[in-house]
């Protein structure tokens, strides 16, 4: 029997993270080949015009899965009844532009829209805010949907998890889809810890430690580390505008993981919220190992934390308690 259409929302759809993401969900990236989705777009009216455009576009390019399009600037009409909603939308910084003016406009959108979402999307709806700061946005969308279960609200880190893989792959010339069990710590910022302490690649004989491969502290220590976390500024300094495809790609990974589950023995680096894991400041959203199964993530236990990581850790959540802090300032 034909499966039902999912309903996916994504806010901020004639951006251009939005026009790389859309025809990804269309064409079963997100949600499997055999999933039927209508798709929910929302912008704001000055991109109106913009966003009709990408439903024009999304009607010629006759998508055998895409069952319908809404293109709204109506926040209730874009929330209503939604399954997932991939949150892009948002203010960007702009010249002479304070980080506490840009946290002030978006913390705002993420309070009215949690609200939306909370009301009219279909129960269990799944969220993942791509918007930055993205960790902070997940945290005030949580705050302000409380009967949205916490464990629905994840931001993406996914993209980072992907650019530490492709690190590793391209320093020991391997397929990427060898290199497994990178982890990123915490903020979706420069703070963020990218650890390949417990990474691993697959090889003829066997899976290997990625550290026992790349046998270079220094490298794994220094370069390996800034480059992941400054990456989204090398993007924006080459191309002028931040990373599209590669965060459409991540945000899919992200969903199509946690609604079909992580293979056996793999795990992937999620924004959720902290229930003090790893001496975590409960009460955070921030990027943790994680497995799903049956639609729900799980934070994976156990893994021992050296002291250079623990520093790391700790660090990424000091920053994400500023965050909070600056929030909750700006919305008072
Ligand atoms: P963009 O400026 O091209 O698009 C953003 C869109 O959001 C615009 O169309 C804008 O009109 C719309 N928008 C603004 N306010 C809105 C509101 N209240 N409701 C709905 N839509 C609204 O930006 P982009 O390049 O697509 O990036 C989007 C966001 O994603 C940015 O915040 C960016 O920093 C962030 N980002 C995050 C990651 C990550 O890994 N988490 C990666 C890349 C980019
Ligand atoms: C990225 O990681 O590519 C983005 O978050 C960068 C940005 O500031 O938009």
């Amino acid at each position: 029997m034909a499966k039902q259409p999912v309903r996916v929302l994504v806010t901020g759809a004639a951006g251009q993270i939005g026009y790389a993401l859309v025809p990804m969900i269309a064409r079963g990236v997100m949600l499997g080949p055999d999933q039927p989705v209508i798709l929910h777009m929302l912008d704001i009216a000055p991109a109106a015009e913009a966003l009709n455009g990408v439903k024009m576009e999304l009607v010629d390019a006759a998508f055998p899965l895409l069952k319908g399009v809404v293109a709204t600037t109506d926040v209730v009409e874009a929330c209503t009844e939604v399954n997932i909603a991939v949150m892009v939308g948002g203010f960007p910084r702009k010249e002479g532009m304070e980080r506490k003016d840009v946290m002030s406009k978006n913390v705002a959108i993420y309070k009215s829209q949690a609200s939306a979402l909370e009301k009219h999307a279909a129960a269990n709806c799944k969220v993942l805010v791509v918007a930055n700061p993205a960790n902070t946005n997940a945290l005030i969308l949580k705050e302000f949907a409380p009967s949205i279960p916490e464990k629905n609200i994840s931001c993406l880190t996914r993209l980072d998890h992907n650019r530490a893989l492709g690190q590793v792959s391209e320093r020991l010339n391997v397929p990427v889809s060898d290199v497994k069990n990178v982890i990123i710590w915490g903020n979706h910022s420069s703070t963020q810890y990218p650890d390949v302490n417990h990474a691993s690649v697959k090889t003829p004989a066997g899976e290997k430690p990625v550290r026992a491969l790349v046998a270079n502290d220094e490298w794994l220590h220094g370069e390996f580390i800034t480059t992941v976390q400054q990456r989204g500024a090398a993007i924006i300094k080459a191309r002028k505008l931040s990373s599209a495809l590669s965060a459409a790609s991540s945000a899919c990974d992200h969903i199509r993981d946690w609604v079909l589950g992580t293979p056996e023995g793999t795990w992937v680096s999620m924004g959720v919220y902290s229930d003090g894991s790893y001496n975590v400041p409960a009460g955070l959203i921030y990027s943790f190992p994680v497995t799903c199964r049956n639609g729900e993530w799980t934070i994976v236990q156990g893994l021992p934390i050296d002291a250079l990581s623990r520093k790391k850790l700790d660090l990424t959540a000091e920053e994400l308690t500023e965050e909070k802090e600056l929030a909750y300032s700006c919305l008072s």
